[in-house]
């Protein structure tokens, strides 16, 4: 006999897509019928599982006083301080037993309720219908109005709209909603981000007089031949579209053709028009591009488009995925000020205010569908839903809700089919759906390596020389795969610090036609704001499961502050090549857009003396065609400068725009014109032993004994300099577990590269100088390197010289390597003249500008969520810090930060980084790259530090 008899919660573990919604339909914001947002404060209850309670709380009248209160739009697991259970990060590993359709008896359920009452001028009962709409409730939903059970609905990052005109009354509506965290449809949802459960999109009534729209499509192309664009409108509900700028006034169904400016990323005209349909006024804004496959290229309005594009993830450190549109503005904004011309809505369709954004700003975007079962890999992909007809209906449901809804916004250029859900039947029944319903764009998905279904080649993290296969066509692959361009939904790894090699990429994607660009892998850091961790990241809620800080992935910290690989991005992609010949006295200047020329953008000349700006002055560029290019003749140089003097020519926006004012740079390049003249000091006296157990030299104090430094001048010296080899290994450089090539961050820490021993070997006077030799080495290994010391002196100065030699058989890179000291005073301001004003390493200093900087030691620092080596400035001719002025002969990497590499290494998080009374100083002859490996490959081999003989020096001086 069996005690459990079905309960209502069966729903939950139903494959299909729901029961009770309307037909997906045009998705608009407003329109001149009335609408009541149903967003704010609400009533929650928590329960552990689906069935604990019943569902009487639906039932007007019900006593809901004592629950708690929740925001919506918003994830209950962010709200209440832990109070209704916390966020689960998984990448791909499903956090419950992979047995589909069901879901574990432990399925927290989160009971909604909001009484509302209609405004007084809502129109009466009988005209017209009212729905309810829903952008976004994770996982899925029960809903009731007044009682009664409107239906059922999963796929949670898309709308689902229920028909409730009979069942309003003027006052006291109960809304109640049963929300479950997992459900069948969570098997299709399982994209790298935190689970987190929720009503955490808008929920909105909108009335629907007699006549209203229905769905409608805007199909509005360009004839770049002819300059004109054909409207038309089909809309459900027959009526009229007018555009009074074009005077455009046809019925809907009808084609009209008219001169237009066209609408592209880098030229967003939109046309504001009106669906009039006998009960409703829909504001249409309307921009007119032909997106099309011309000979294996993506095309629109006739020119092949480089994609210089991100993978956007909705994030807010405190809201999780429930964006509020100021958030949303930002993301666009900060896209557009760092030259980003793509976005990949990675992995699901955006709220869609952000496309209104994109439409607006100029984005071209690749929309994807909710639908990821990535964590079937573990089973060789057997039983994927995607291969499983009893889930084509959620499929294709999925697909016409991204579609129906979307359709309207010029932006969106291409429909991916979702991500990294391997193959099956499922997926080509979107495809063929998708293809049906909309000829005017291209569809895209990852996993279909053959391109069976979709309209263009794409892959994430192939290496630089994988790619340049392919845009030689030496990959293989189908005939159908080969005809079509290549782009890289994901690469560029922007885990922590990096990624490197930005710039070899885009030399590939600028030199080959077939490269049509790719979307940096990703937008933002999903840390969560959190007081213990500063962000906290997978693992730090206690979770069973988890893959740690690996959903700290982005170009942006999780408050949106550029971290250095977006800065690295901007210039990388910059609209403009500046190329400065500094000993001819020209620039090269060629416009890289596809679609402007270059009359929005205001050039600059400015001249520098070691690193000083000694003049500037507006420069004449003309306003090239997209590819065009220029040779423009410099001013004429003040002759006879004895010192290192280059150019700097800048193209900023020559007015205010949308996105940037007047002045905003987007472009720059330098050129040398005299080199560089390196310090040298000529020794003058002999190290002297005052008898009190140190030796001087100029104005260094040193410990006779060890040959160790104490002081130079007045400032007091710790710990070195001595030779040092290791960092804080970056994301990067420890690689991703499934990784195949070498993950130097692993082997560098099992060679005992952390733990280095120096023996010393010497102390010795020679002549002049004073010469320290050791050895510095691991234990239990042979390699070791010889390091020596050589110190002179002209009285005033300081120099060192290190010669580096490896000895045994060095199979690793180095992460660095370079002197370390410890400034025992205070230390706060530093100057220097070299790269700047950011964070560079060798496959990451495009943008690092050559200048002189200013800065204090803690903003020399890149937070990135799990702690790191970060903070290099690189190329430094002199940096001064603590009352020591330090010159390098060659040029070298300067970092300075309050804790050790070692308390660095060990912390786990932003918190764990307690500030102390040393600041301890890296001078670095080099640093290995940083590459991808978290996810893609490592750094090319011309970034490779390799264990070589070496030699470089520096000169401190007391500047007091
Ligand atoms: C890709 C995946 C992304 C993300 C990324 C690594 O395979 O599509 O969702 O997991 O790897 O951060």
């Amino acid at each position: 006999m069996s005690f459990r008899t079905p309960t209502a919660a069966d729903h939950v573990e139903d494959v299909s897509p729901g029961t009770g919604t309307l037909p997906p339909r045009a998705w608009y914001a407003r329109s001149d019928a009335r609408s009541l947002s149903l967003n704010g404060d609400w009533r929650l209850r928590v329960a552990p599982t689906a069935d604990a309670e019943d569902d009487s709380f639906a039932v007007p009248g019900f006593d809901a006083g004592d629950w708690a209160r929740v925001t919506v739009p918003g994830h209950w697991v962010l709200q209440g301080d832990g109070a209704f259970g916390s966020p689960i990060y998984t990448n791909h590993l499903y956090p419950f037993p992979v047995d589909p359709p069901r879901v574990p008896t432990e399925n927290p359920t989160g009971d909604h309720l909001r009484v509302f009452d209609l405004p007084s001028d809502w129109p009466a009962a009988g005209s017209g219908d009212a729905v309810l709409r829903f952008d976004g409730v994770e996982s899925c939903a029960r809903v009731w109005l007044n009682g009664t059970e409107l239906g059922v609905f999963k796929g949670s990052r898309l709308p689902h709209e229920f028909a409730v005109g009979a069942l309003l009354k003027p006052s006291g509506n109960v809304l109640a909603v049963r929300v479950n965290q997992w459900s069948a449809g969570s098997y299709l949802e399982d994209q790298d981000q935190w689970w987190l459960p929720g009503i955490f999109r808008d929920v909105t009534l909108l009335h629907r007089p007699a006549g209203c729209a229905g769905d409608f499509f805007t199909h509005a192309s360009y004839d770049h031949a002819g300059g004109e664009g054909t409207l038309r409108v089909d809309s459900e509900v027959a009526g009229r579209v007018s555009v009074p700028a074009l005077d455009i006034d046809v019925a809907t169904g009808e084609s009209v053709t008219v001169p237009v400016r066209p609408w592209t990323a880098e030229t967003p005209h939109l046309y504001d028009g009106e669906l009039i349909t006998p009960g409703e006024r829909v504001p249409l804004r309307i921009g007119f591009r032909t997106v099309a496959l011309t000979d294996g290229l993506i095309t629109v309005n006739g020119r092949p488009l480089l994609f210089k594009g991100v993978n956007r993830h909705e994030w807010h450190p405190e809201k999780g995925r429930a964006l509020d549109p100021g958030t949303m503005r930002e993301d666009v904004l900060l896209m557009k000020r760092h030259n980003l011309n793509a976005v990949r809505t990675s992995h699901y369709p955006p709220h869609p205010a952000f496309l209104d954004l994109c439409d607006e700003y100029g984005l071209w975007v690749i929309d994807e569908c909710d639908l990821e079962t990535h964590g079937f890999v573990e089973q060789e992909w057997r039983d994927n839903p995607v291969d499983d007809e009893r889930w084509t209906p959620a499929l294709l449901d999925r697909a016409a809700r991204m579609v129906e809804r979307d359709k309207n916004h010029p932006s969106v250029i291409v429909w991916s089919l979702g991500n990294e859900a391997g193959t099956g039947r499922g997926l080509t029944a979107m495809a063929d759906w998708i293809h049906a319903r909309d000829d005017g764009r291209l569809v895209h998905y990852e996993g279909d390596a053959d391109c069976r279904d979709t309209d263009v080649y794409s892959r994430m993290y192939p290496a630089h020389e994988e790619v340049r296969r392919i845009a030689e066509g030496r990959d293989g692959g189908t005939r159908a795969r080969r005809r079509l361009p290549l782009i890289l939904c994901e690469y560029a790894h922007a885990m922590g610090n990096g990624p490197g090699g930005l710039a070899d990429y885009q030399a590939l994607f600028e030199s080959h036609d077939r490269l049509q660009g790719g979307f940096v892998w990703e937008w933002i850091d999903h840390g969560v704001r959190d007081e213990r961790f500063g962000y906290a990241y997978g693992g730090d809620f206690g979770e069973e499961l988890h893959d740690g800080n690996f959903v700290c992935d982005g170009l942006v910290l999780p408050d949106r502050t550029p971290s250095p690989g977006l800065l690295e991005y901007k210039k990388v992609i910059e609209p403009v090549l500046i190329e400065v010949d500094g000993a001819g006295g020209t620039a090269r200047v060629t416009n890289r857009q596809d679609f402007a020329d270059l009359s929005a953008f205001a050039f600059t000349w400015s001249c520098q003396v070691d690193g000083e700006t000694v003049g500037s002055g507006p420069l004449t560029v003309p306003a090239l065609a997209p590819g065009g290019s220029a040779d423009v003749k410099l001013p004429a140089l003040p002759a006879g400068r004895d010192a290192e003097t280059g150019w700097t020519v800048s193209a900023a926006l020559a007015a205010d725009t949308r996105w940037g004012a007047a002045g905003h740079e987007v472009a720059w390049g330098q050129g040398a014109v005299t080199a560089r003249r390196v310090p040298a000091v000529e020794p003058a006296g002999a190290p002297a032993f005052p008898g009190d157990g140190t030796l001087t030299l100029g104005p260094g104090v040193f410990d006779a004994r060890t040959g160790a430094l104490r002081a130079i001048g007045g400032v007091g010296v710790t710990g070195g300099p001595r030779l040092d080899v290791w960092r804080a290994p970056t994301d990067n450089d420890d690689g991703a577990p499934w990784q195949s090539d070498t993950r130097y961050g692993l082997l560098w820490r099992k060679l005992g590269l952390h733990r280095m021993r120096h023996r010393l070997d010497a102390v010795e006077q020679d002549g002049p100088a004073l010469t320290v030799r050791t050895r510095v080495a691991p234990a239990a290994w042979e390699v070791g390197l010889a390091a020596v010391y050589r110190w002179t002196s002209d009285g005033e100065r300081l120099a060192l010289t290190v010669s580096v030699t490896p000895e045994g058989d060095w199979r690793v890179p180095l992460p660095r390597l370079g002197v370390r000291f410890g400034l025992t005073g205070p230390a706060d301001r530093v100057r220097w003249f070299g790269g700047g004003p950011g964070e560079a390493y060798p496959d990451t200093k495009e943008a690092a500008r050559l200048g002189r900087w200013e800065s204090t030691v803690d903003a020399l620092q890149t937070p990135y969520v799990r702690p790191q080596e970060n903070g290099a400035r690189a190329d430094v001719r002199w940096a001064e810090v603590g009352g020591l002025r330090i010159e390098g002969d060659p040029e070298f990497w300067f970092t300075a930060r309050r804790w050790t590499t070692e308390h660095l290494d060990a912390a786990a998080h932003l918190t764990d980084l307690v500030p102390g009374d040393t600041v301890w100083v890296n001078l670095d002859h080099g640093q290995h790259g940083i590459g991808s490996q978290s996810c893609g490959p490592g750094p090319l081999p011309h970034y490779r530090l390799d264990a070589e003989r070496a030699e470089f020096s520096f000169v401190f001086t007391p500047v007091g």
